[in-house]
C-alpha cells in the first residue's frame, strides 16, 4: 500500500520536497524539506507550511523553522494531532512527496528582539522546542551570549528525545562544537519520573534550576529570555520573568524578553 499523501502538483510555485522524516513518538515526529533557494530567515521565525485539502486548496498551518538559517534545508518537528485537519495527513509524508511552504517567514523569537545580555534562556514546553532547536545551532546566538541554558519540559521522558539529541549532537558539530560549552540543557518531565522533574515556572520559582545548575538567579542587568509554549504556560512564565524584573519587548522595541504561542490552543 502506498502510504504517501496528497501533495500539490509540481507546477505550484511554494512546493518543497521531503528529504527526510523521523517518527519520534505516537505523537510527534520531524521532518526535513528542501530550501527555497530565495528564502532568508533569521534563526527562531515561523511560516506556513502545509499541503492540499481534497478539494485542492492549500491547507496551511503555522510551523516554527526548526532549522538554522545557514542550514541549506528546512527543518520541523510537528505534533500529530488526532483528527487534527494538516497534521492527521502531514504525519503519512515520505521523502520524496511535497509540501506547500509559503517563504515569508516571521517572528518575535529573534535575537535582534532583545537588549544586549550576558545570558539567555530558552524556555519551552512540548514542540515549543523547534523555534529553539534553529538557536540552539545558530553560531549567532553564542557570540552574543556568554552563557544560553535550554529549559524544556514535556510530560514524559520519551517527548524530550528530538531535544537531548539535538543537544547531543551540538558537541560534535562543525560550526557550533567550539561554543557547546556554553549551553546548558536543562529538561524535565512532569508525568514520568525521571533525572529531573517539574514545571519551568515552579523550578525557576524554587530556584531549583539555579541551584542545580550553579549559576546566580535571573537579574535584569544580565539576562534575557525567549519563551514558546502554550497560552497557560506563556502566561505564567511570564508572570516568574517579570517577577525577576524582566520586561517584554519586540522587534520594534527590544527589552529583556520575547514570548511566541507554539499553538493556537482549544477555546483560545
Ligand atoms: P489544528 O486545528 O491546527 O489544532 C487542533 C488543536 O490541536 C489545537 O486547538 C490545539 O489544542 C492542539 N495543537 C495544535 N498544535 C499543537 C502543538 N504543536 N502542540 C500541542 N497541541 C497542539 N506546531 C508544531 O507541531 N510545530 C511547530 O513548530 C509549530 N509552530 C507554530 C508556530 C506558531 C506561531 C503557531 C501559532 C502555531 C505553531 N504550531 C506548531 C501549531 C500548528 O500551526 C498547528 O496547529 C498544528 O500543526 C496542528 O495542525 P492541525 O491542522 O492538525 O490541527
Ligand atoms: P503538567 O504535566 O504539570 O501539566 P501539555 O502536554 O499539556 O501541553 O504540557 C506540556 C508540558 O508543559 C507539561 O510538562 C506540563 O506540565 C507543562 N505545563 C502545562 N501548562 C503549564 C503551565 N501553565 N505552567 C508551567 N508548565 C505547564
Amino acid at each position: 500500500m502506498n502510504d504517501s499523501v496528497t501533495t500539490p502538483a509540481k507546477t505550484l510555485p511554494d512546493a518543497q520536497i521531503v528529504t527526510a522524516v523521523r517518527h519520534w513518538t505516537d505523537s510527534l515526529f520531524s521532518f526535513r524539506v528542501t530550501r527555497p533557494r530565495t528564502l532568508r530567515f533569521r534563526s527562531g521565525e515561523f511560516v506556513m507550511i502545509g499541503l492540499l485539502d481534497d478539494n485542492g486548496k492549500p491547507l496551511l498551518r503555522a510551523y516554527s523553522i526548526a532549522s538554522p538559517s545557514w542550514d541549506e534545508e528546512l527543518e520541523f518537528y510537528s505534533i500529530k494531532v488526532p483528527n487534527g485537519p494538516l497534521t492527521s495527513r502531514l504525519q503519512h509524508i515520505q521523502p520524496g512527496d511535497q509540501i506547500i511552504l509559503r517563504p515569508k517567514p516571521v517572528g518575535t523569537l529573534v535575537l535582534d528582539a532583545l537588549l544586549p545580555g550576558e545570558r539567555l534562556w530558552f524556555l519551552a514546553t512540548g514542540t515549543g522546542i523547534a523555534p529553539f532547536a534553529s538557536l540552539m545551532r545558530d553560531p549567532e546566538t553564542y557570540e552574543r551570549y556568554e552563557s544560553v541554558v535550554m529549559m524544556h519540559t514535556c510530560r514524559t521522558v520519551a517527548e524530550l528525545e528530538y531535544g537531548r539529541q539535538l543537544v547531543d549532537g551540538l558537541r560534535d558539530d562543525p560550526l557550533i562544537g567550539e561554543y557547546a560549552h556554553k549551553l546548558k540543557y536543562y529538561a524535565t518531565t512532569t508525568r514520568e519520573a525521571s533525572h529531573r522533574m517539574g514545571r519551568i515556572t515552579d523550578n525557576l520559582t524554587s530556584g531549583k534550576v539555579f541551584a542545580d545548575l550553579g549559576i546566580p538567579p535571573m537579574d535584569r542587568a544580565t539576562d534575557r529570555a525567549m519563551v514558546c509554549g502554550s497560552l497557560a504556560f506563556n502566561i505564567d512564565v511570564k508572570a516568574v520573568l517579570e517577577g525577576f524584573g524582566l520586561r517584554e519587548g519586540a522587534n520594534s522595541e527590544p527589552l529583556e524578553y520575547v514570548v511566541e504561542k507554539a499553538f493556537v490552543g482549544d477555546g483560545v
